[in-house]
């Protein structure tokens, strides 16, 4: 991820700011997760990974749910964010780093990555290993969800990218992107750009890339399946209440490690 900013300083966190405002809500999605645990029945107490976690908006919303919460971010305006976050909330624990930094064995019920963070990893050796770390970290009969942007979905239906006016911070924020494929590396760029006005008058522009590797669901498939998981399902949205065949913009996949190895 990269970020230019020439001004409005002043603003604490403003990139964080600016996804949380652009960005859907949690609450679809919190309730979503809940209604995954009772389906693959993982009982009340649950202690989650949130990988991926950027500002941390989910996280309050999961203690909420009487859970032992954790959050792990690799962006370090993110990570202060949700920090700041998690220091005011009992039961939430917030560190830096992504997947390749999970090192804890055999205790999470319930490892999520929401919005695209596995994505971000480029290489089949990062994602290969991404799924190592997380299986071993989750409990036998641990569940893990991720979700992706559905890329072959996107190259079919050539989606407008978003353009949207919002208020942040006090400021008049327009936010529009543009997509990049490079079918040579397989990778998909949004470039973001949200034009700031400030209350002079003075526009500033914070520009933001994200790349994402094209991933299609076989390929998730196969690589879950030779890490070790079952039981794989997957949905369309989070409004889904059943798994189903995928047919929209997103790659959504629940899996579980298996009780016993
Ligand atoms: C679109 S944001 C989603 C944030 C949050 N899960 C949500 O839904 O609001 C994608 C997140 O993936 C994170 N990310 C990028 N590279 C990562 C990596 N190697 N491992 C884990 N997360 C990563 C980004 O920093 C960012 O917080």
């Amino acid at each position: 991820m990269r970020i230019e900013m020439s001004s409005v300083s002043e603003v604490k966190n403003l990139p964080s700011q600016l996804y949380s405002a652009f960005s859907p809500g949690p609450d679809l999605v919190v309730r979503f997760i809940y209604r995954l645990t009772q389906s693959y029945r993982l009982g009340k107490k649950v202690r989650l990974l949130d990988v991926g976690c950027g500002p941390g908006k989910m996280l309050p919303k999961y203690a909420q749910l009487g859970w032992q919460v954790e959050g792990l971010e690799i962006d370090s305006d993110f990570y202060a964010q949700a920090l700041q976050l998690a220091e005011t909330l009992q039961n939430v624990e917030v560190r830096p780093g992504g997947f390749n930094d999970i090192k804890q064995r055999s205790v999470y019920d319930l490892i999520t990555a929401i919005n695209g963070p596995f994505a971000y990893l480029l290489e089949r050796e990062a994602q290969v290993d991404a799924l190592e770390r997380v299986y071993r970290a989750l409990k036998p009969g641990g569940l893990f969800f991720l979700d992706i942007p559905n890329l072959l979905w996107f190259l079919k239906n050539d989606p407008e990218p978003p353009c949207a006016k919002k208020s942040v911070a006090g400021l008049r924020v327009q936010h529009q992107a543009q997509y990049e494929y490079d079918v040579h590396e397989a990778t998909f760029t949004q470039r973001n750009e949200y034009i700031i006005e400030a209350p002079n008058g003075h526009a500033t522009k914070l520009r933001k890339t994200d790349r994402h590797a094209i991933i299609t669901y076989p390929d998730l498939v196969y690589l879950l399946e030779e890490g070790g998981f079952i039981k794989l399902r997957s949905y369309n949205s989070y409004r889904s209440r059943r798994a189903t065949l995928l047919k929209g913009k997103r790659i959504m996949l629940a899996a579980q490690k298996p009780v016993r190895q």
